[in-house]
């Protein structure tokens, strides 16, 4: 894998193809349903220029001047063993999103084999909405997809065809924001659509509550996939003269414009084909269709797209993986039983399997006992990874390189200036702490 992305513009693709991904086409637009719009929308962009930013910038250096995985990162740039808290803190963090991650990557499969198969053609909001709430019960069916992202995962990172991943997404991202914008453009003269558009820039200022912050904040963290060391493995991967400053800004940009992009697709369909803004995680699955049946060749558009999520979906599923198995190999390395490459990937495979069959049981009802105080385990993950691990995660990574990396590390690196080392020591740790307790008080 290391050798594999050893071109500036292949670790760049990888990042924005780890962060361009299910949380900017499906949760994001829910999230900013759930939120109220605009404000929601404004407070994301903040958090994700101002948090965001400094935080991606120093993942990467992390992994860059450590050249290490998330594993042996943070002990080996600190010279210290007391950091290794934050490995295992990553490791946790990443199987977490991974045991929900694959259950909606298993949706986009199934969706783009049912859009191939004609099954939406027709259907109003009503079906749509129906379609989703059936599909929802298919224990078995959602088992099954799930799987089927776990195997075309594990099997990239088995077979290292990242260049072939890195060509695929060279062609493929494009293409995505080209339909995107067709799509936004689209919408915006459908009757009604106008009315999401409103909805989505008009910011209404009294719907901001400590929970609305907290939840920008997180989604931000996760749409930029900070605080779990996915861009720490990355940063190990990069050539010595590539630019982290310059990297990190195309990331983010390419997230920001991708996420509202959704969002100026989801809403105006919301409001014109009379859906709920607070329709929660099935309002992409159930929008998005309906949208298609307007459009020209509404079979042929709607499978495209949702092909389309799937490699979205898979591009962050590597990352998330990449992270596990690099630190799996290293963590072992030294050990009795050391895990090869291959024997990394497949305990990974493995416990995913368990795990994503676990929370589909949950979610399902099938296993209506596995529940967390009345919660499934689905709901659970996913506000745990947005609310609590990966703001938690950020705060370590902020703290740990602004007052624990000795500053001589940073030497000869541009971004170890005044401003960025405030951000890094006082603001963003303060900020998070603040927006974190305030939402419990
Ligand atoms: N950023 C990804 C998304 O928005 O879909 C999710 C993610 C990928 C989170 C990789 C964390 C990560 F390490």
């Amino acid at each position: 894998m290391a050798s594999s992305f050893s071109s500036k513009i292949g670790v760049l693709l990888a990042a924005a193809g780890s962060a361009i991904g299910l949380g900017s086409i499906w949760k994001f637009p829910y999230e900013v349903g759930e939120n109220g719009g605009g404000a929601f929308l404004l407070l994301y962009i903040i958090c994700s220029l101002l948090f965001g930013l400094p935080l991606v910038m120093n993942e990467f250096l992390v992994g860059k001047l450590s050249g290490k995985s998330a594993f042996g990162a943070y002990r080996e740039l600190s010279g210290s063993n007391k950091w290794q808290w934050m490995s295992w803190t990553n490791v946790i963090c990443v199987a977490a999103v991974m045991s929900f991650y694959f259950v909606v990557t298993g949706w986009c499969i199934y969706y783009m084999v049912e859009a191939g198969a004609g099954a939406f053609e027709g259907m109003g909001a009503e079906q749509l909405r129906e379609h989703f709430e059936a599909f929802e019960g298919k224990t078995l069916t959602m088992i099954i997809y799930a799987i089927i992202g776990i195997v075309m995962t594990g099997a990239v990172l088995w077979f290292d065809v990242n260049k072939g991943i890195e060509r695929l997404s060279k062609i493929l991202m494009p293409i995505l924001f080209v339909i995107l914008i067709a799509m936004a453009i689209h919408m915006m003269f459908i009757p009604g659509g106008l009315k999401g558009l409103h909805y989505l820039f008009h910011p209404d200022f009294s719907k901001i509550t400590s929970k609305v912050i907290l939840e920008a904040m997180g989604l931000s963290f996760f749409t930029l996939s900070v605080g779990v060391g996915a861009l720490v493995t990355y940063g190990g991967y990069m050539p010595k003269d590539q630019n982290v400053t310059s990297t990190s800004i195309q990331m983010i940009v390419m997230v920001l414009i991708v996420s509202v992009l959704a969002a100026m697709i989801v809403f105006p369909a919301v409001f014109a084909y009379g859906f709920s803004p607070a329709e929660g995680p099935e309002l992409t699955f159930v929008t998005l269709p309906d949208v298609f049946q307007n459009m020209v060749s509404p079979r042929i558009t709607c499978t495209f797209f949702f092909a389309l999520m799937c490699v979205a979906a898979l591009t962050s599923t590597i990352s998330l993986m990449e992270v596990m198995v690099a630190f799996i190999c290293e963590a072992s390395e030294k050990t009795k039983h050391p895990l090869n490459r291959h024997k990394s990937v497949l305990l990974v495979m493995l416990l995913q399997i368990v795990t994503n069959t676990l929370v589909v049981l949950s979610m399902t009802g099938e296993w209506g006992w596995l529940k967390v105080m009345g919660n499934n385990l689905f709901d659970v993950l996913n506000d745990a990874v947005s609310n609590y691990l990966m703001p938690l995660g950020a705060l370590g990574i902020s703290l740990y390189t602004g007052w624990f990396v000795p500053k001589a590390r940073y030497q000869g690196s541009r971004v170890a200036s005044v401003v960025y080392l405030v951000m890094l020591r006082w603001i963003v740790p303060l900020a998070i702490v603040i927006i974190f307790v305030n939402n419990f008080i």
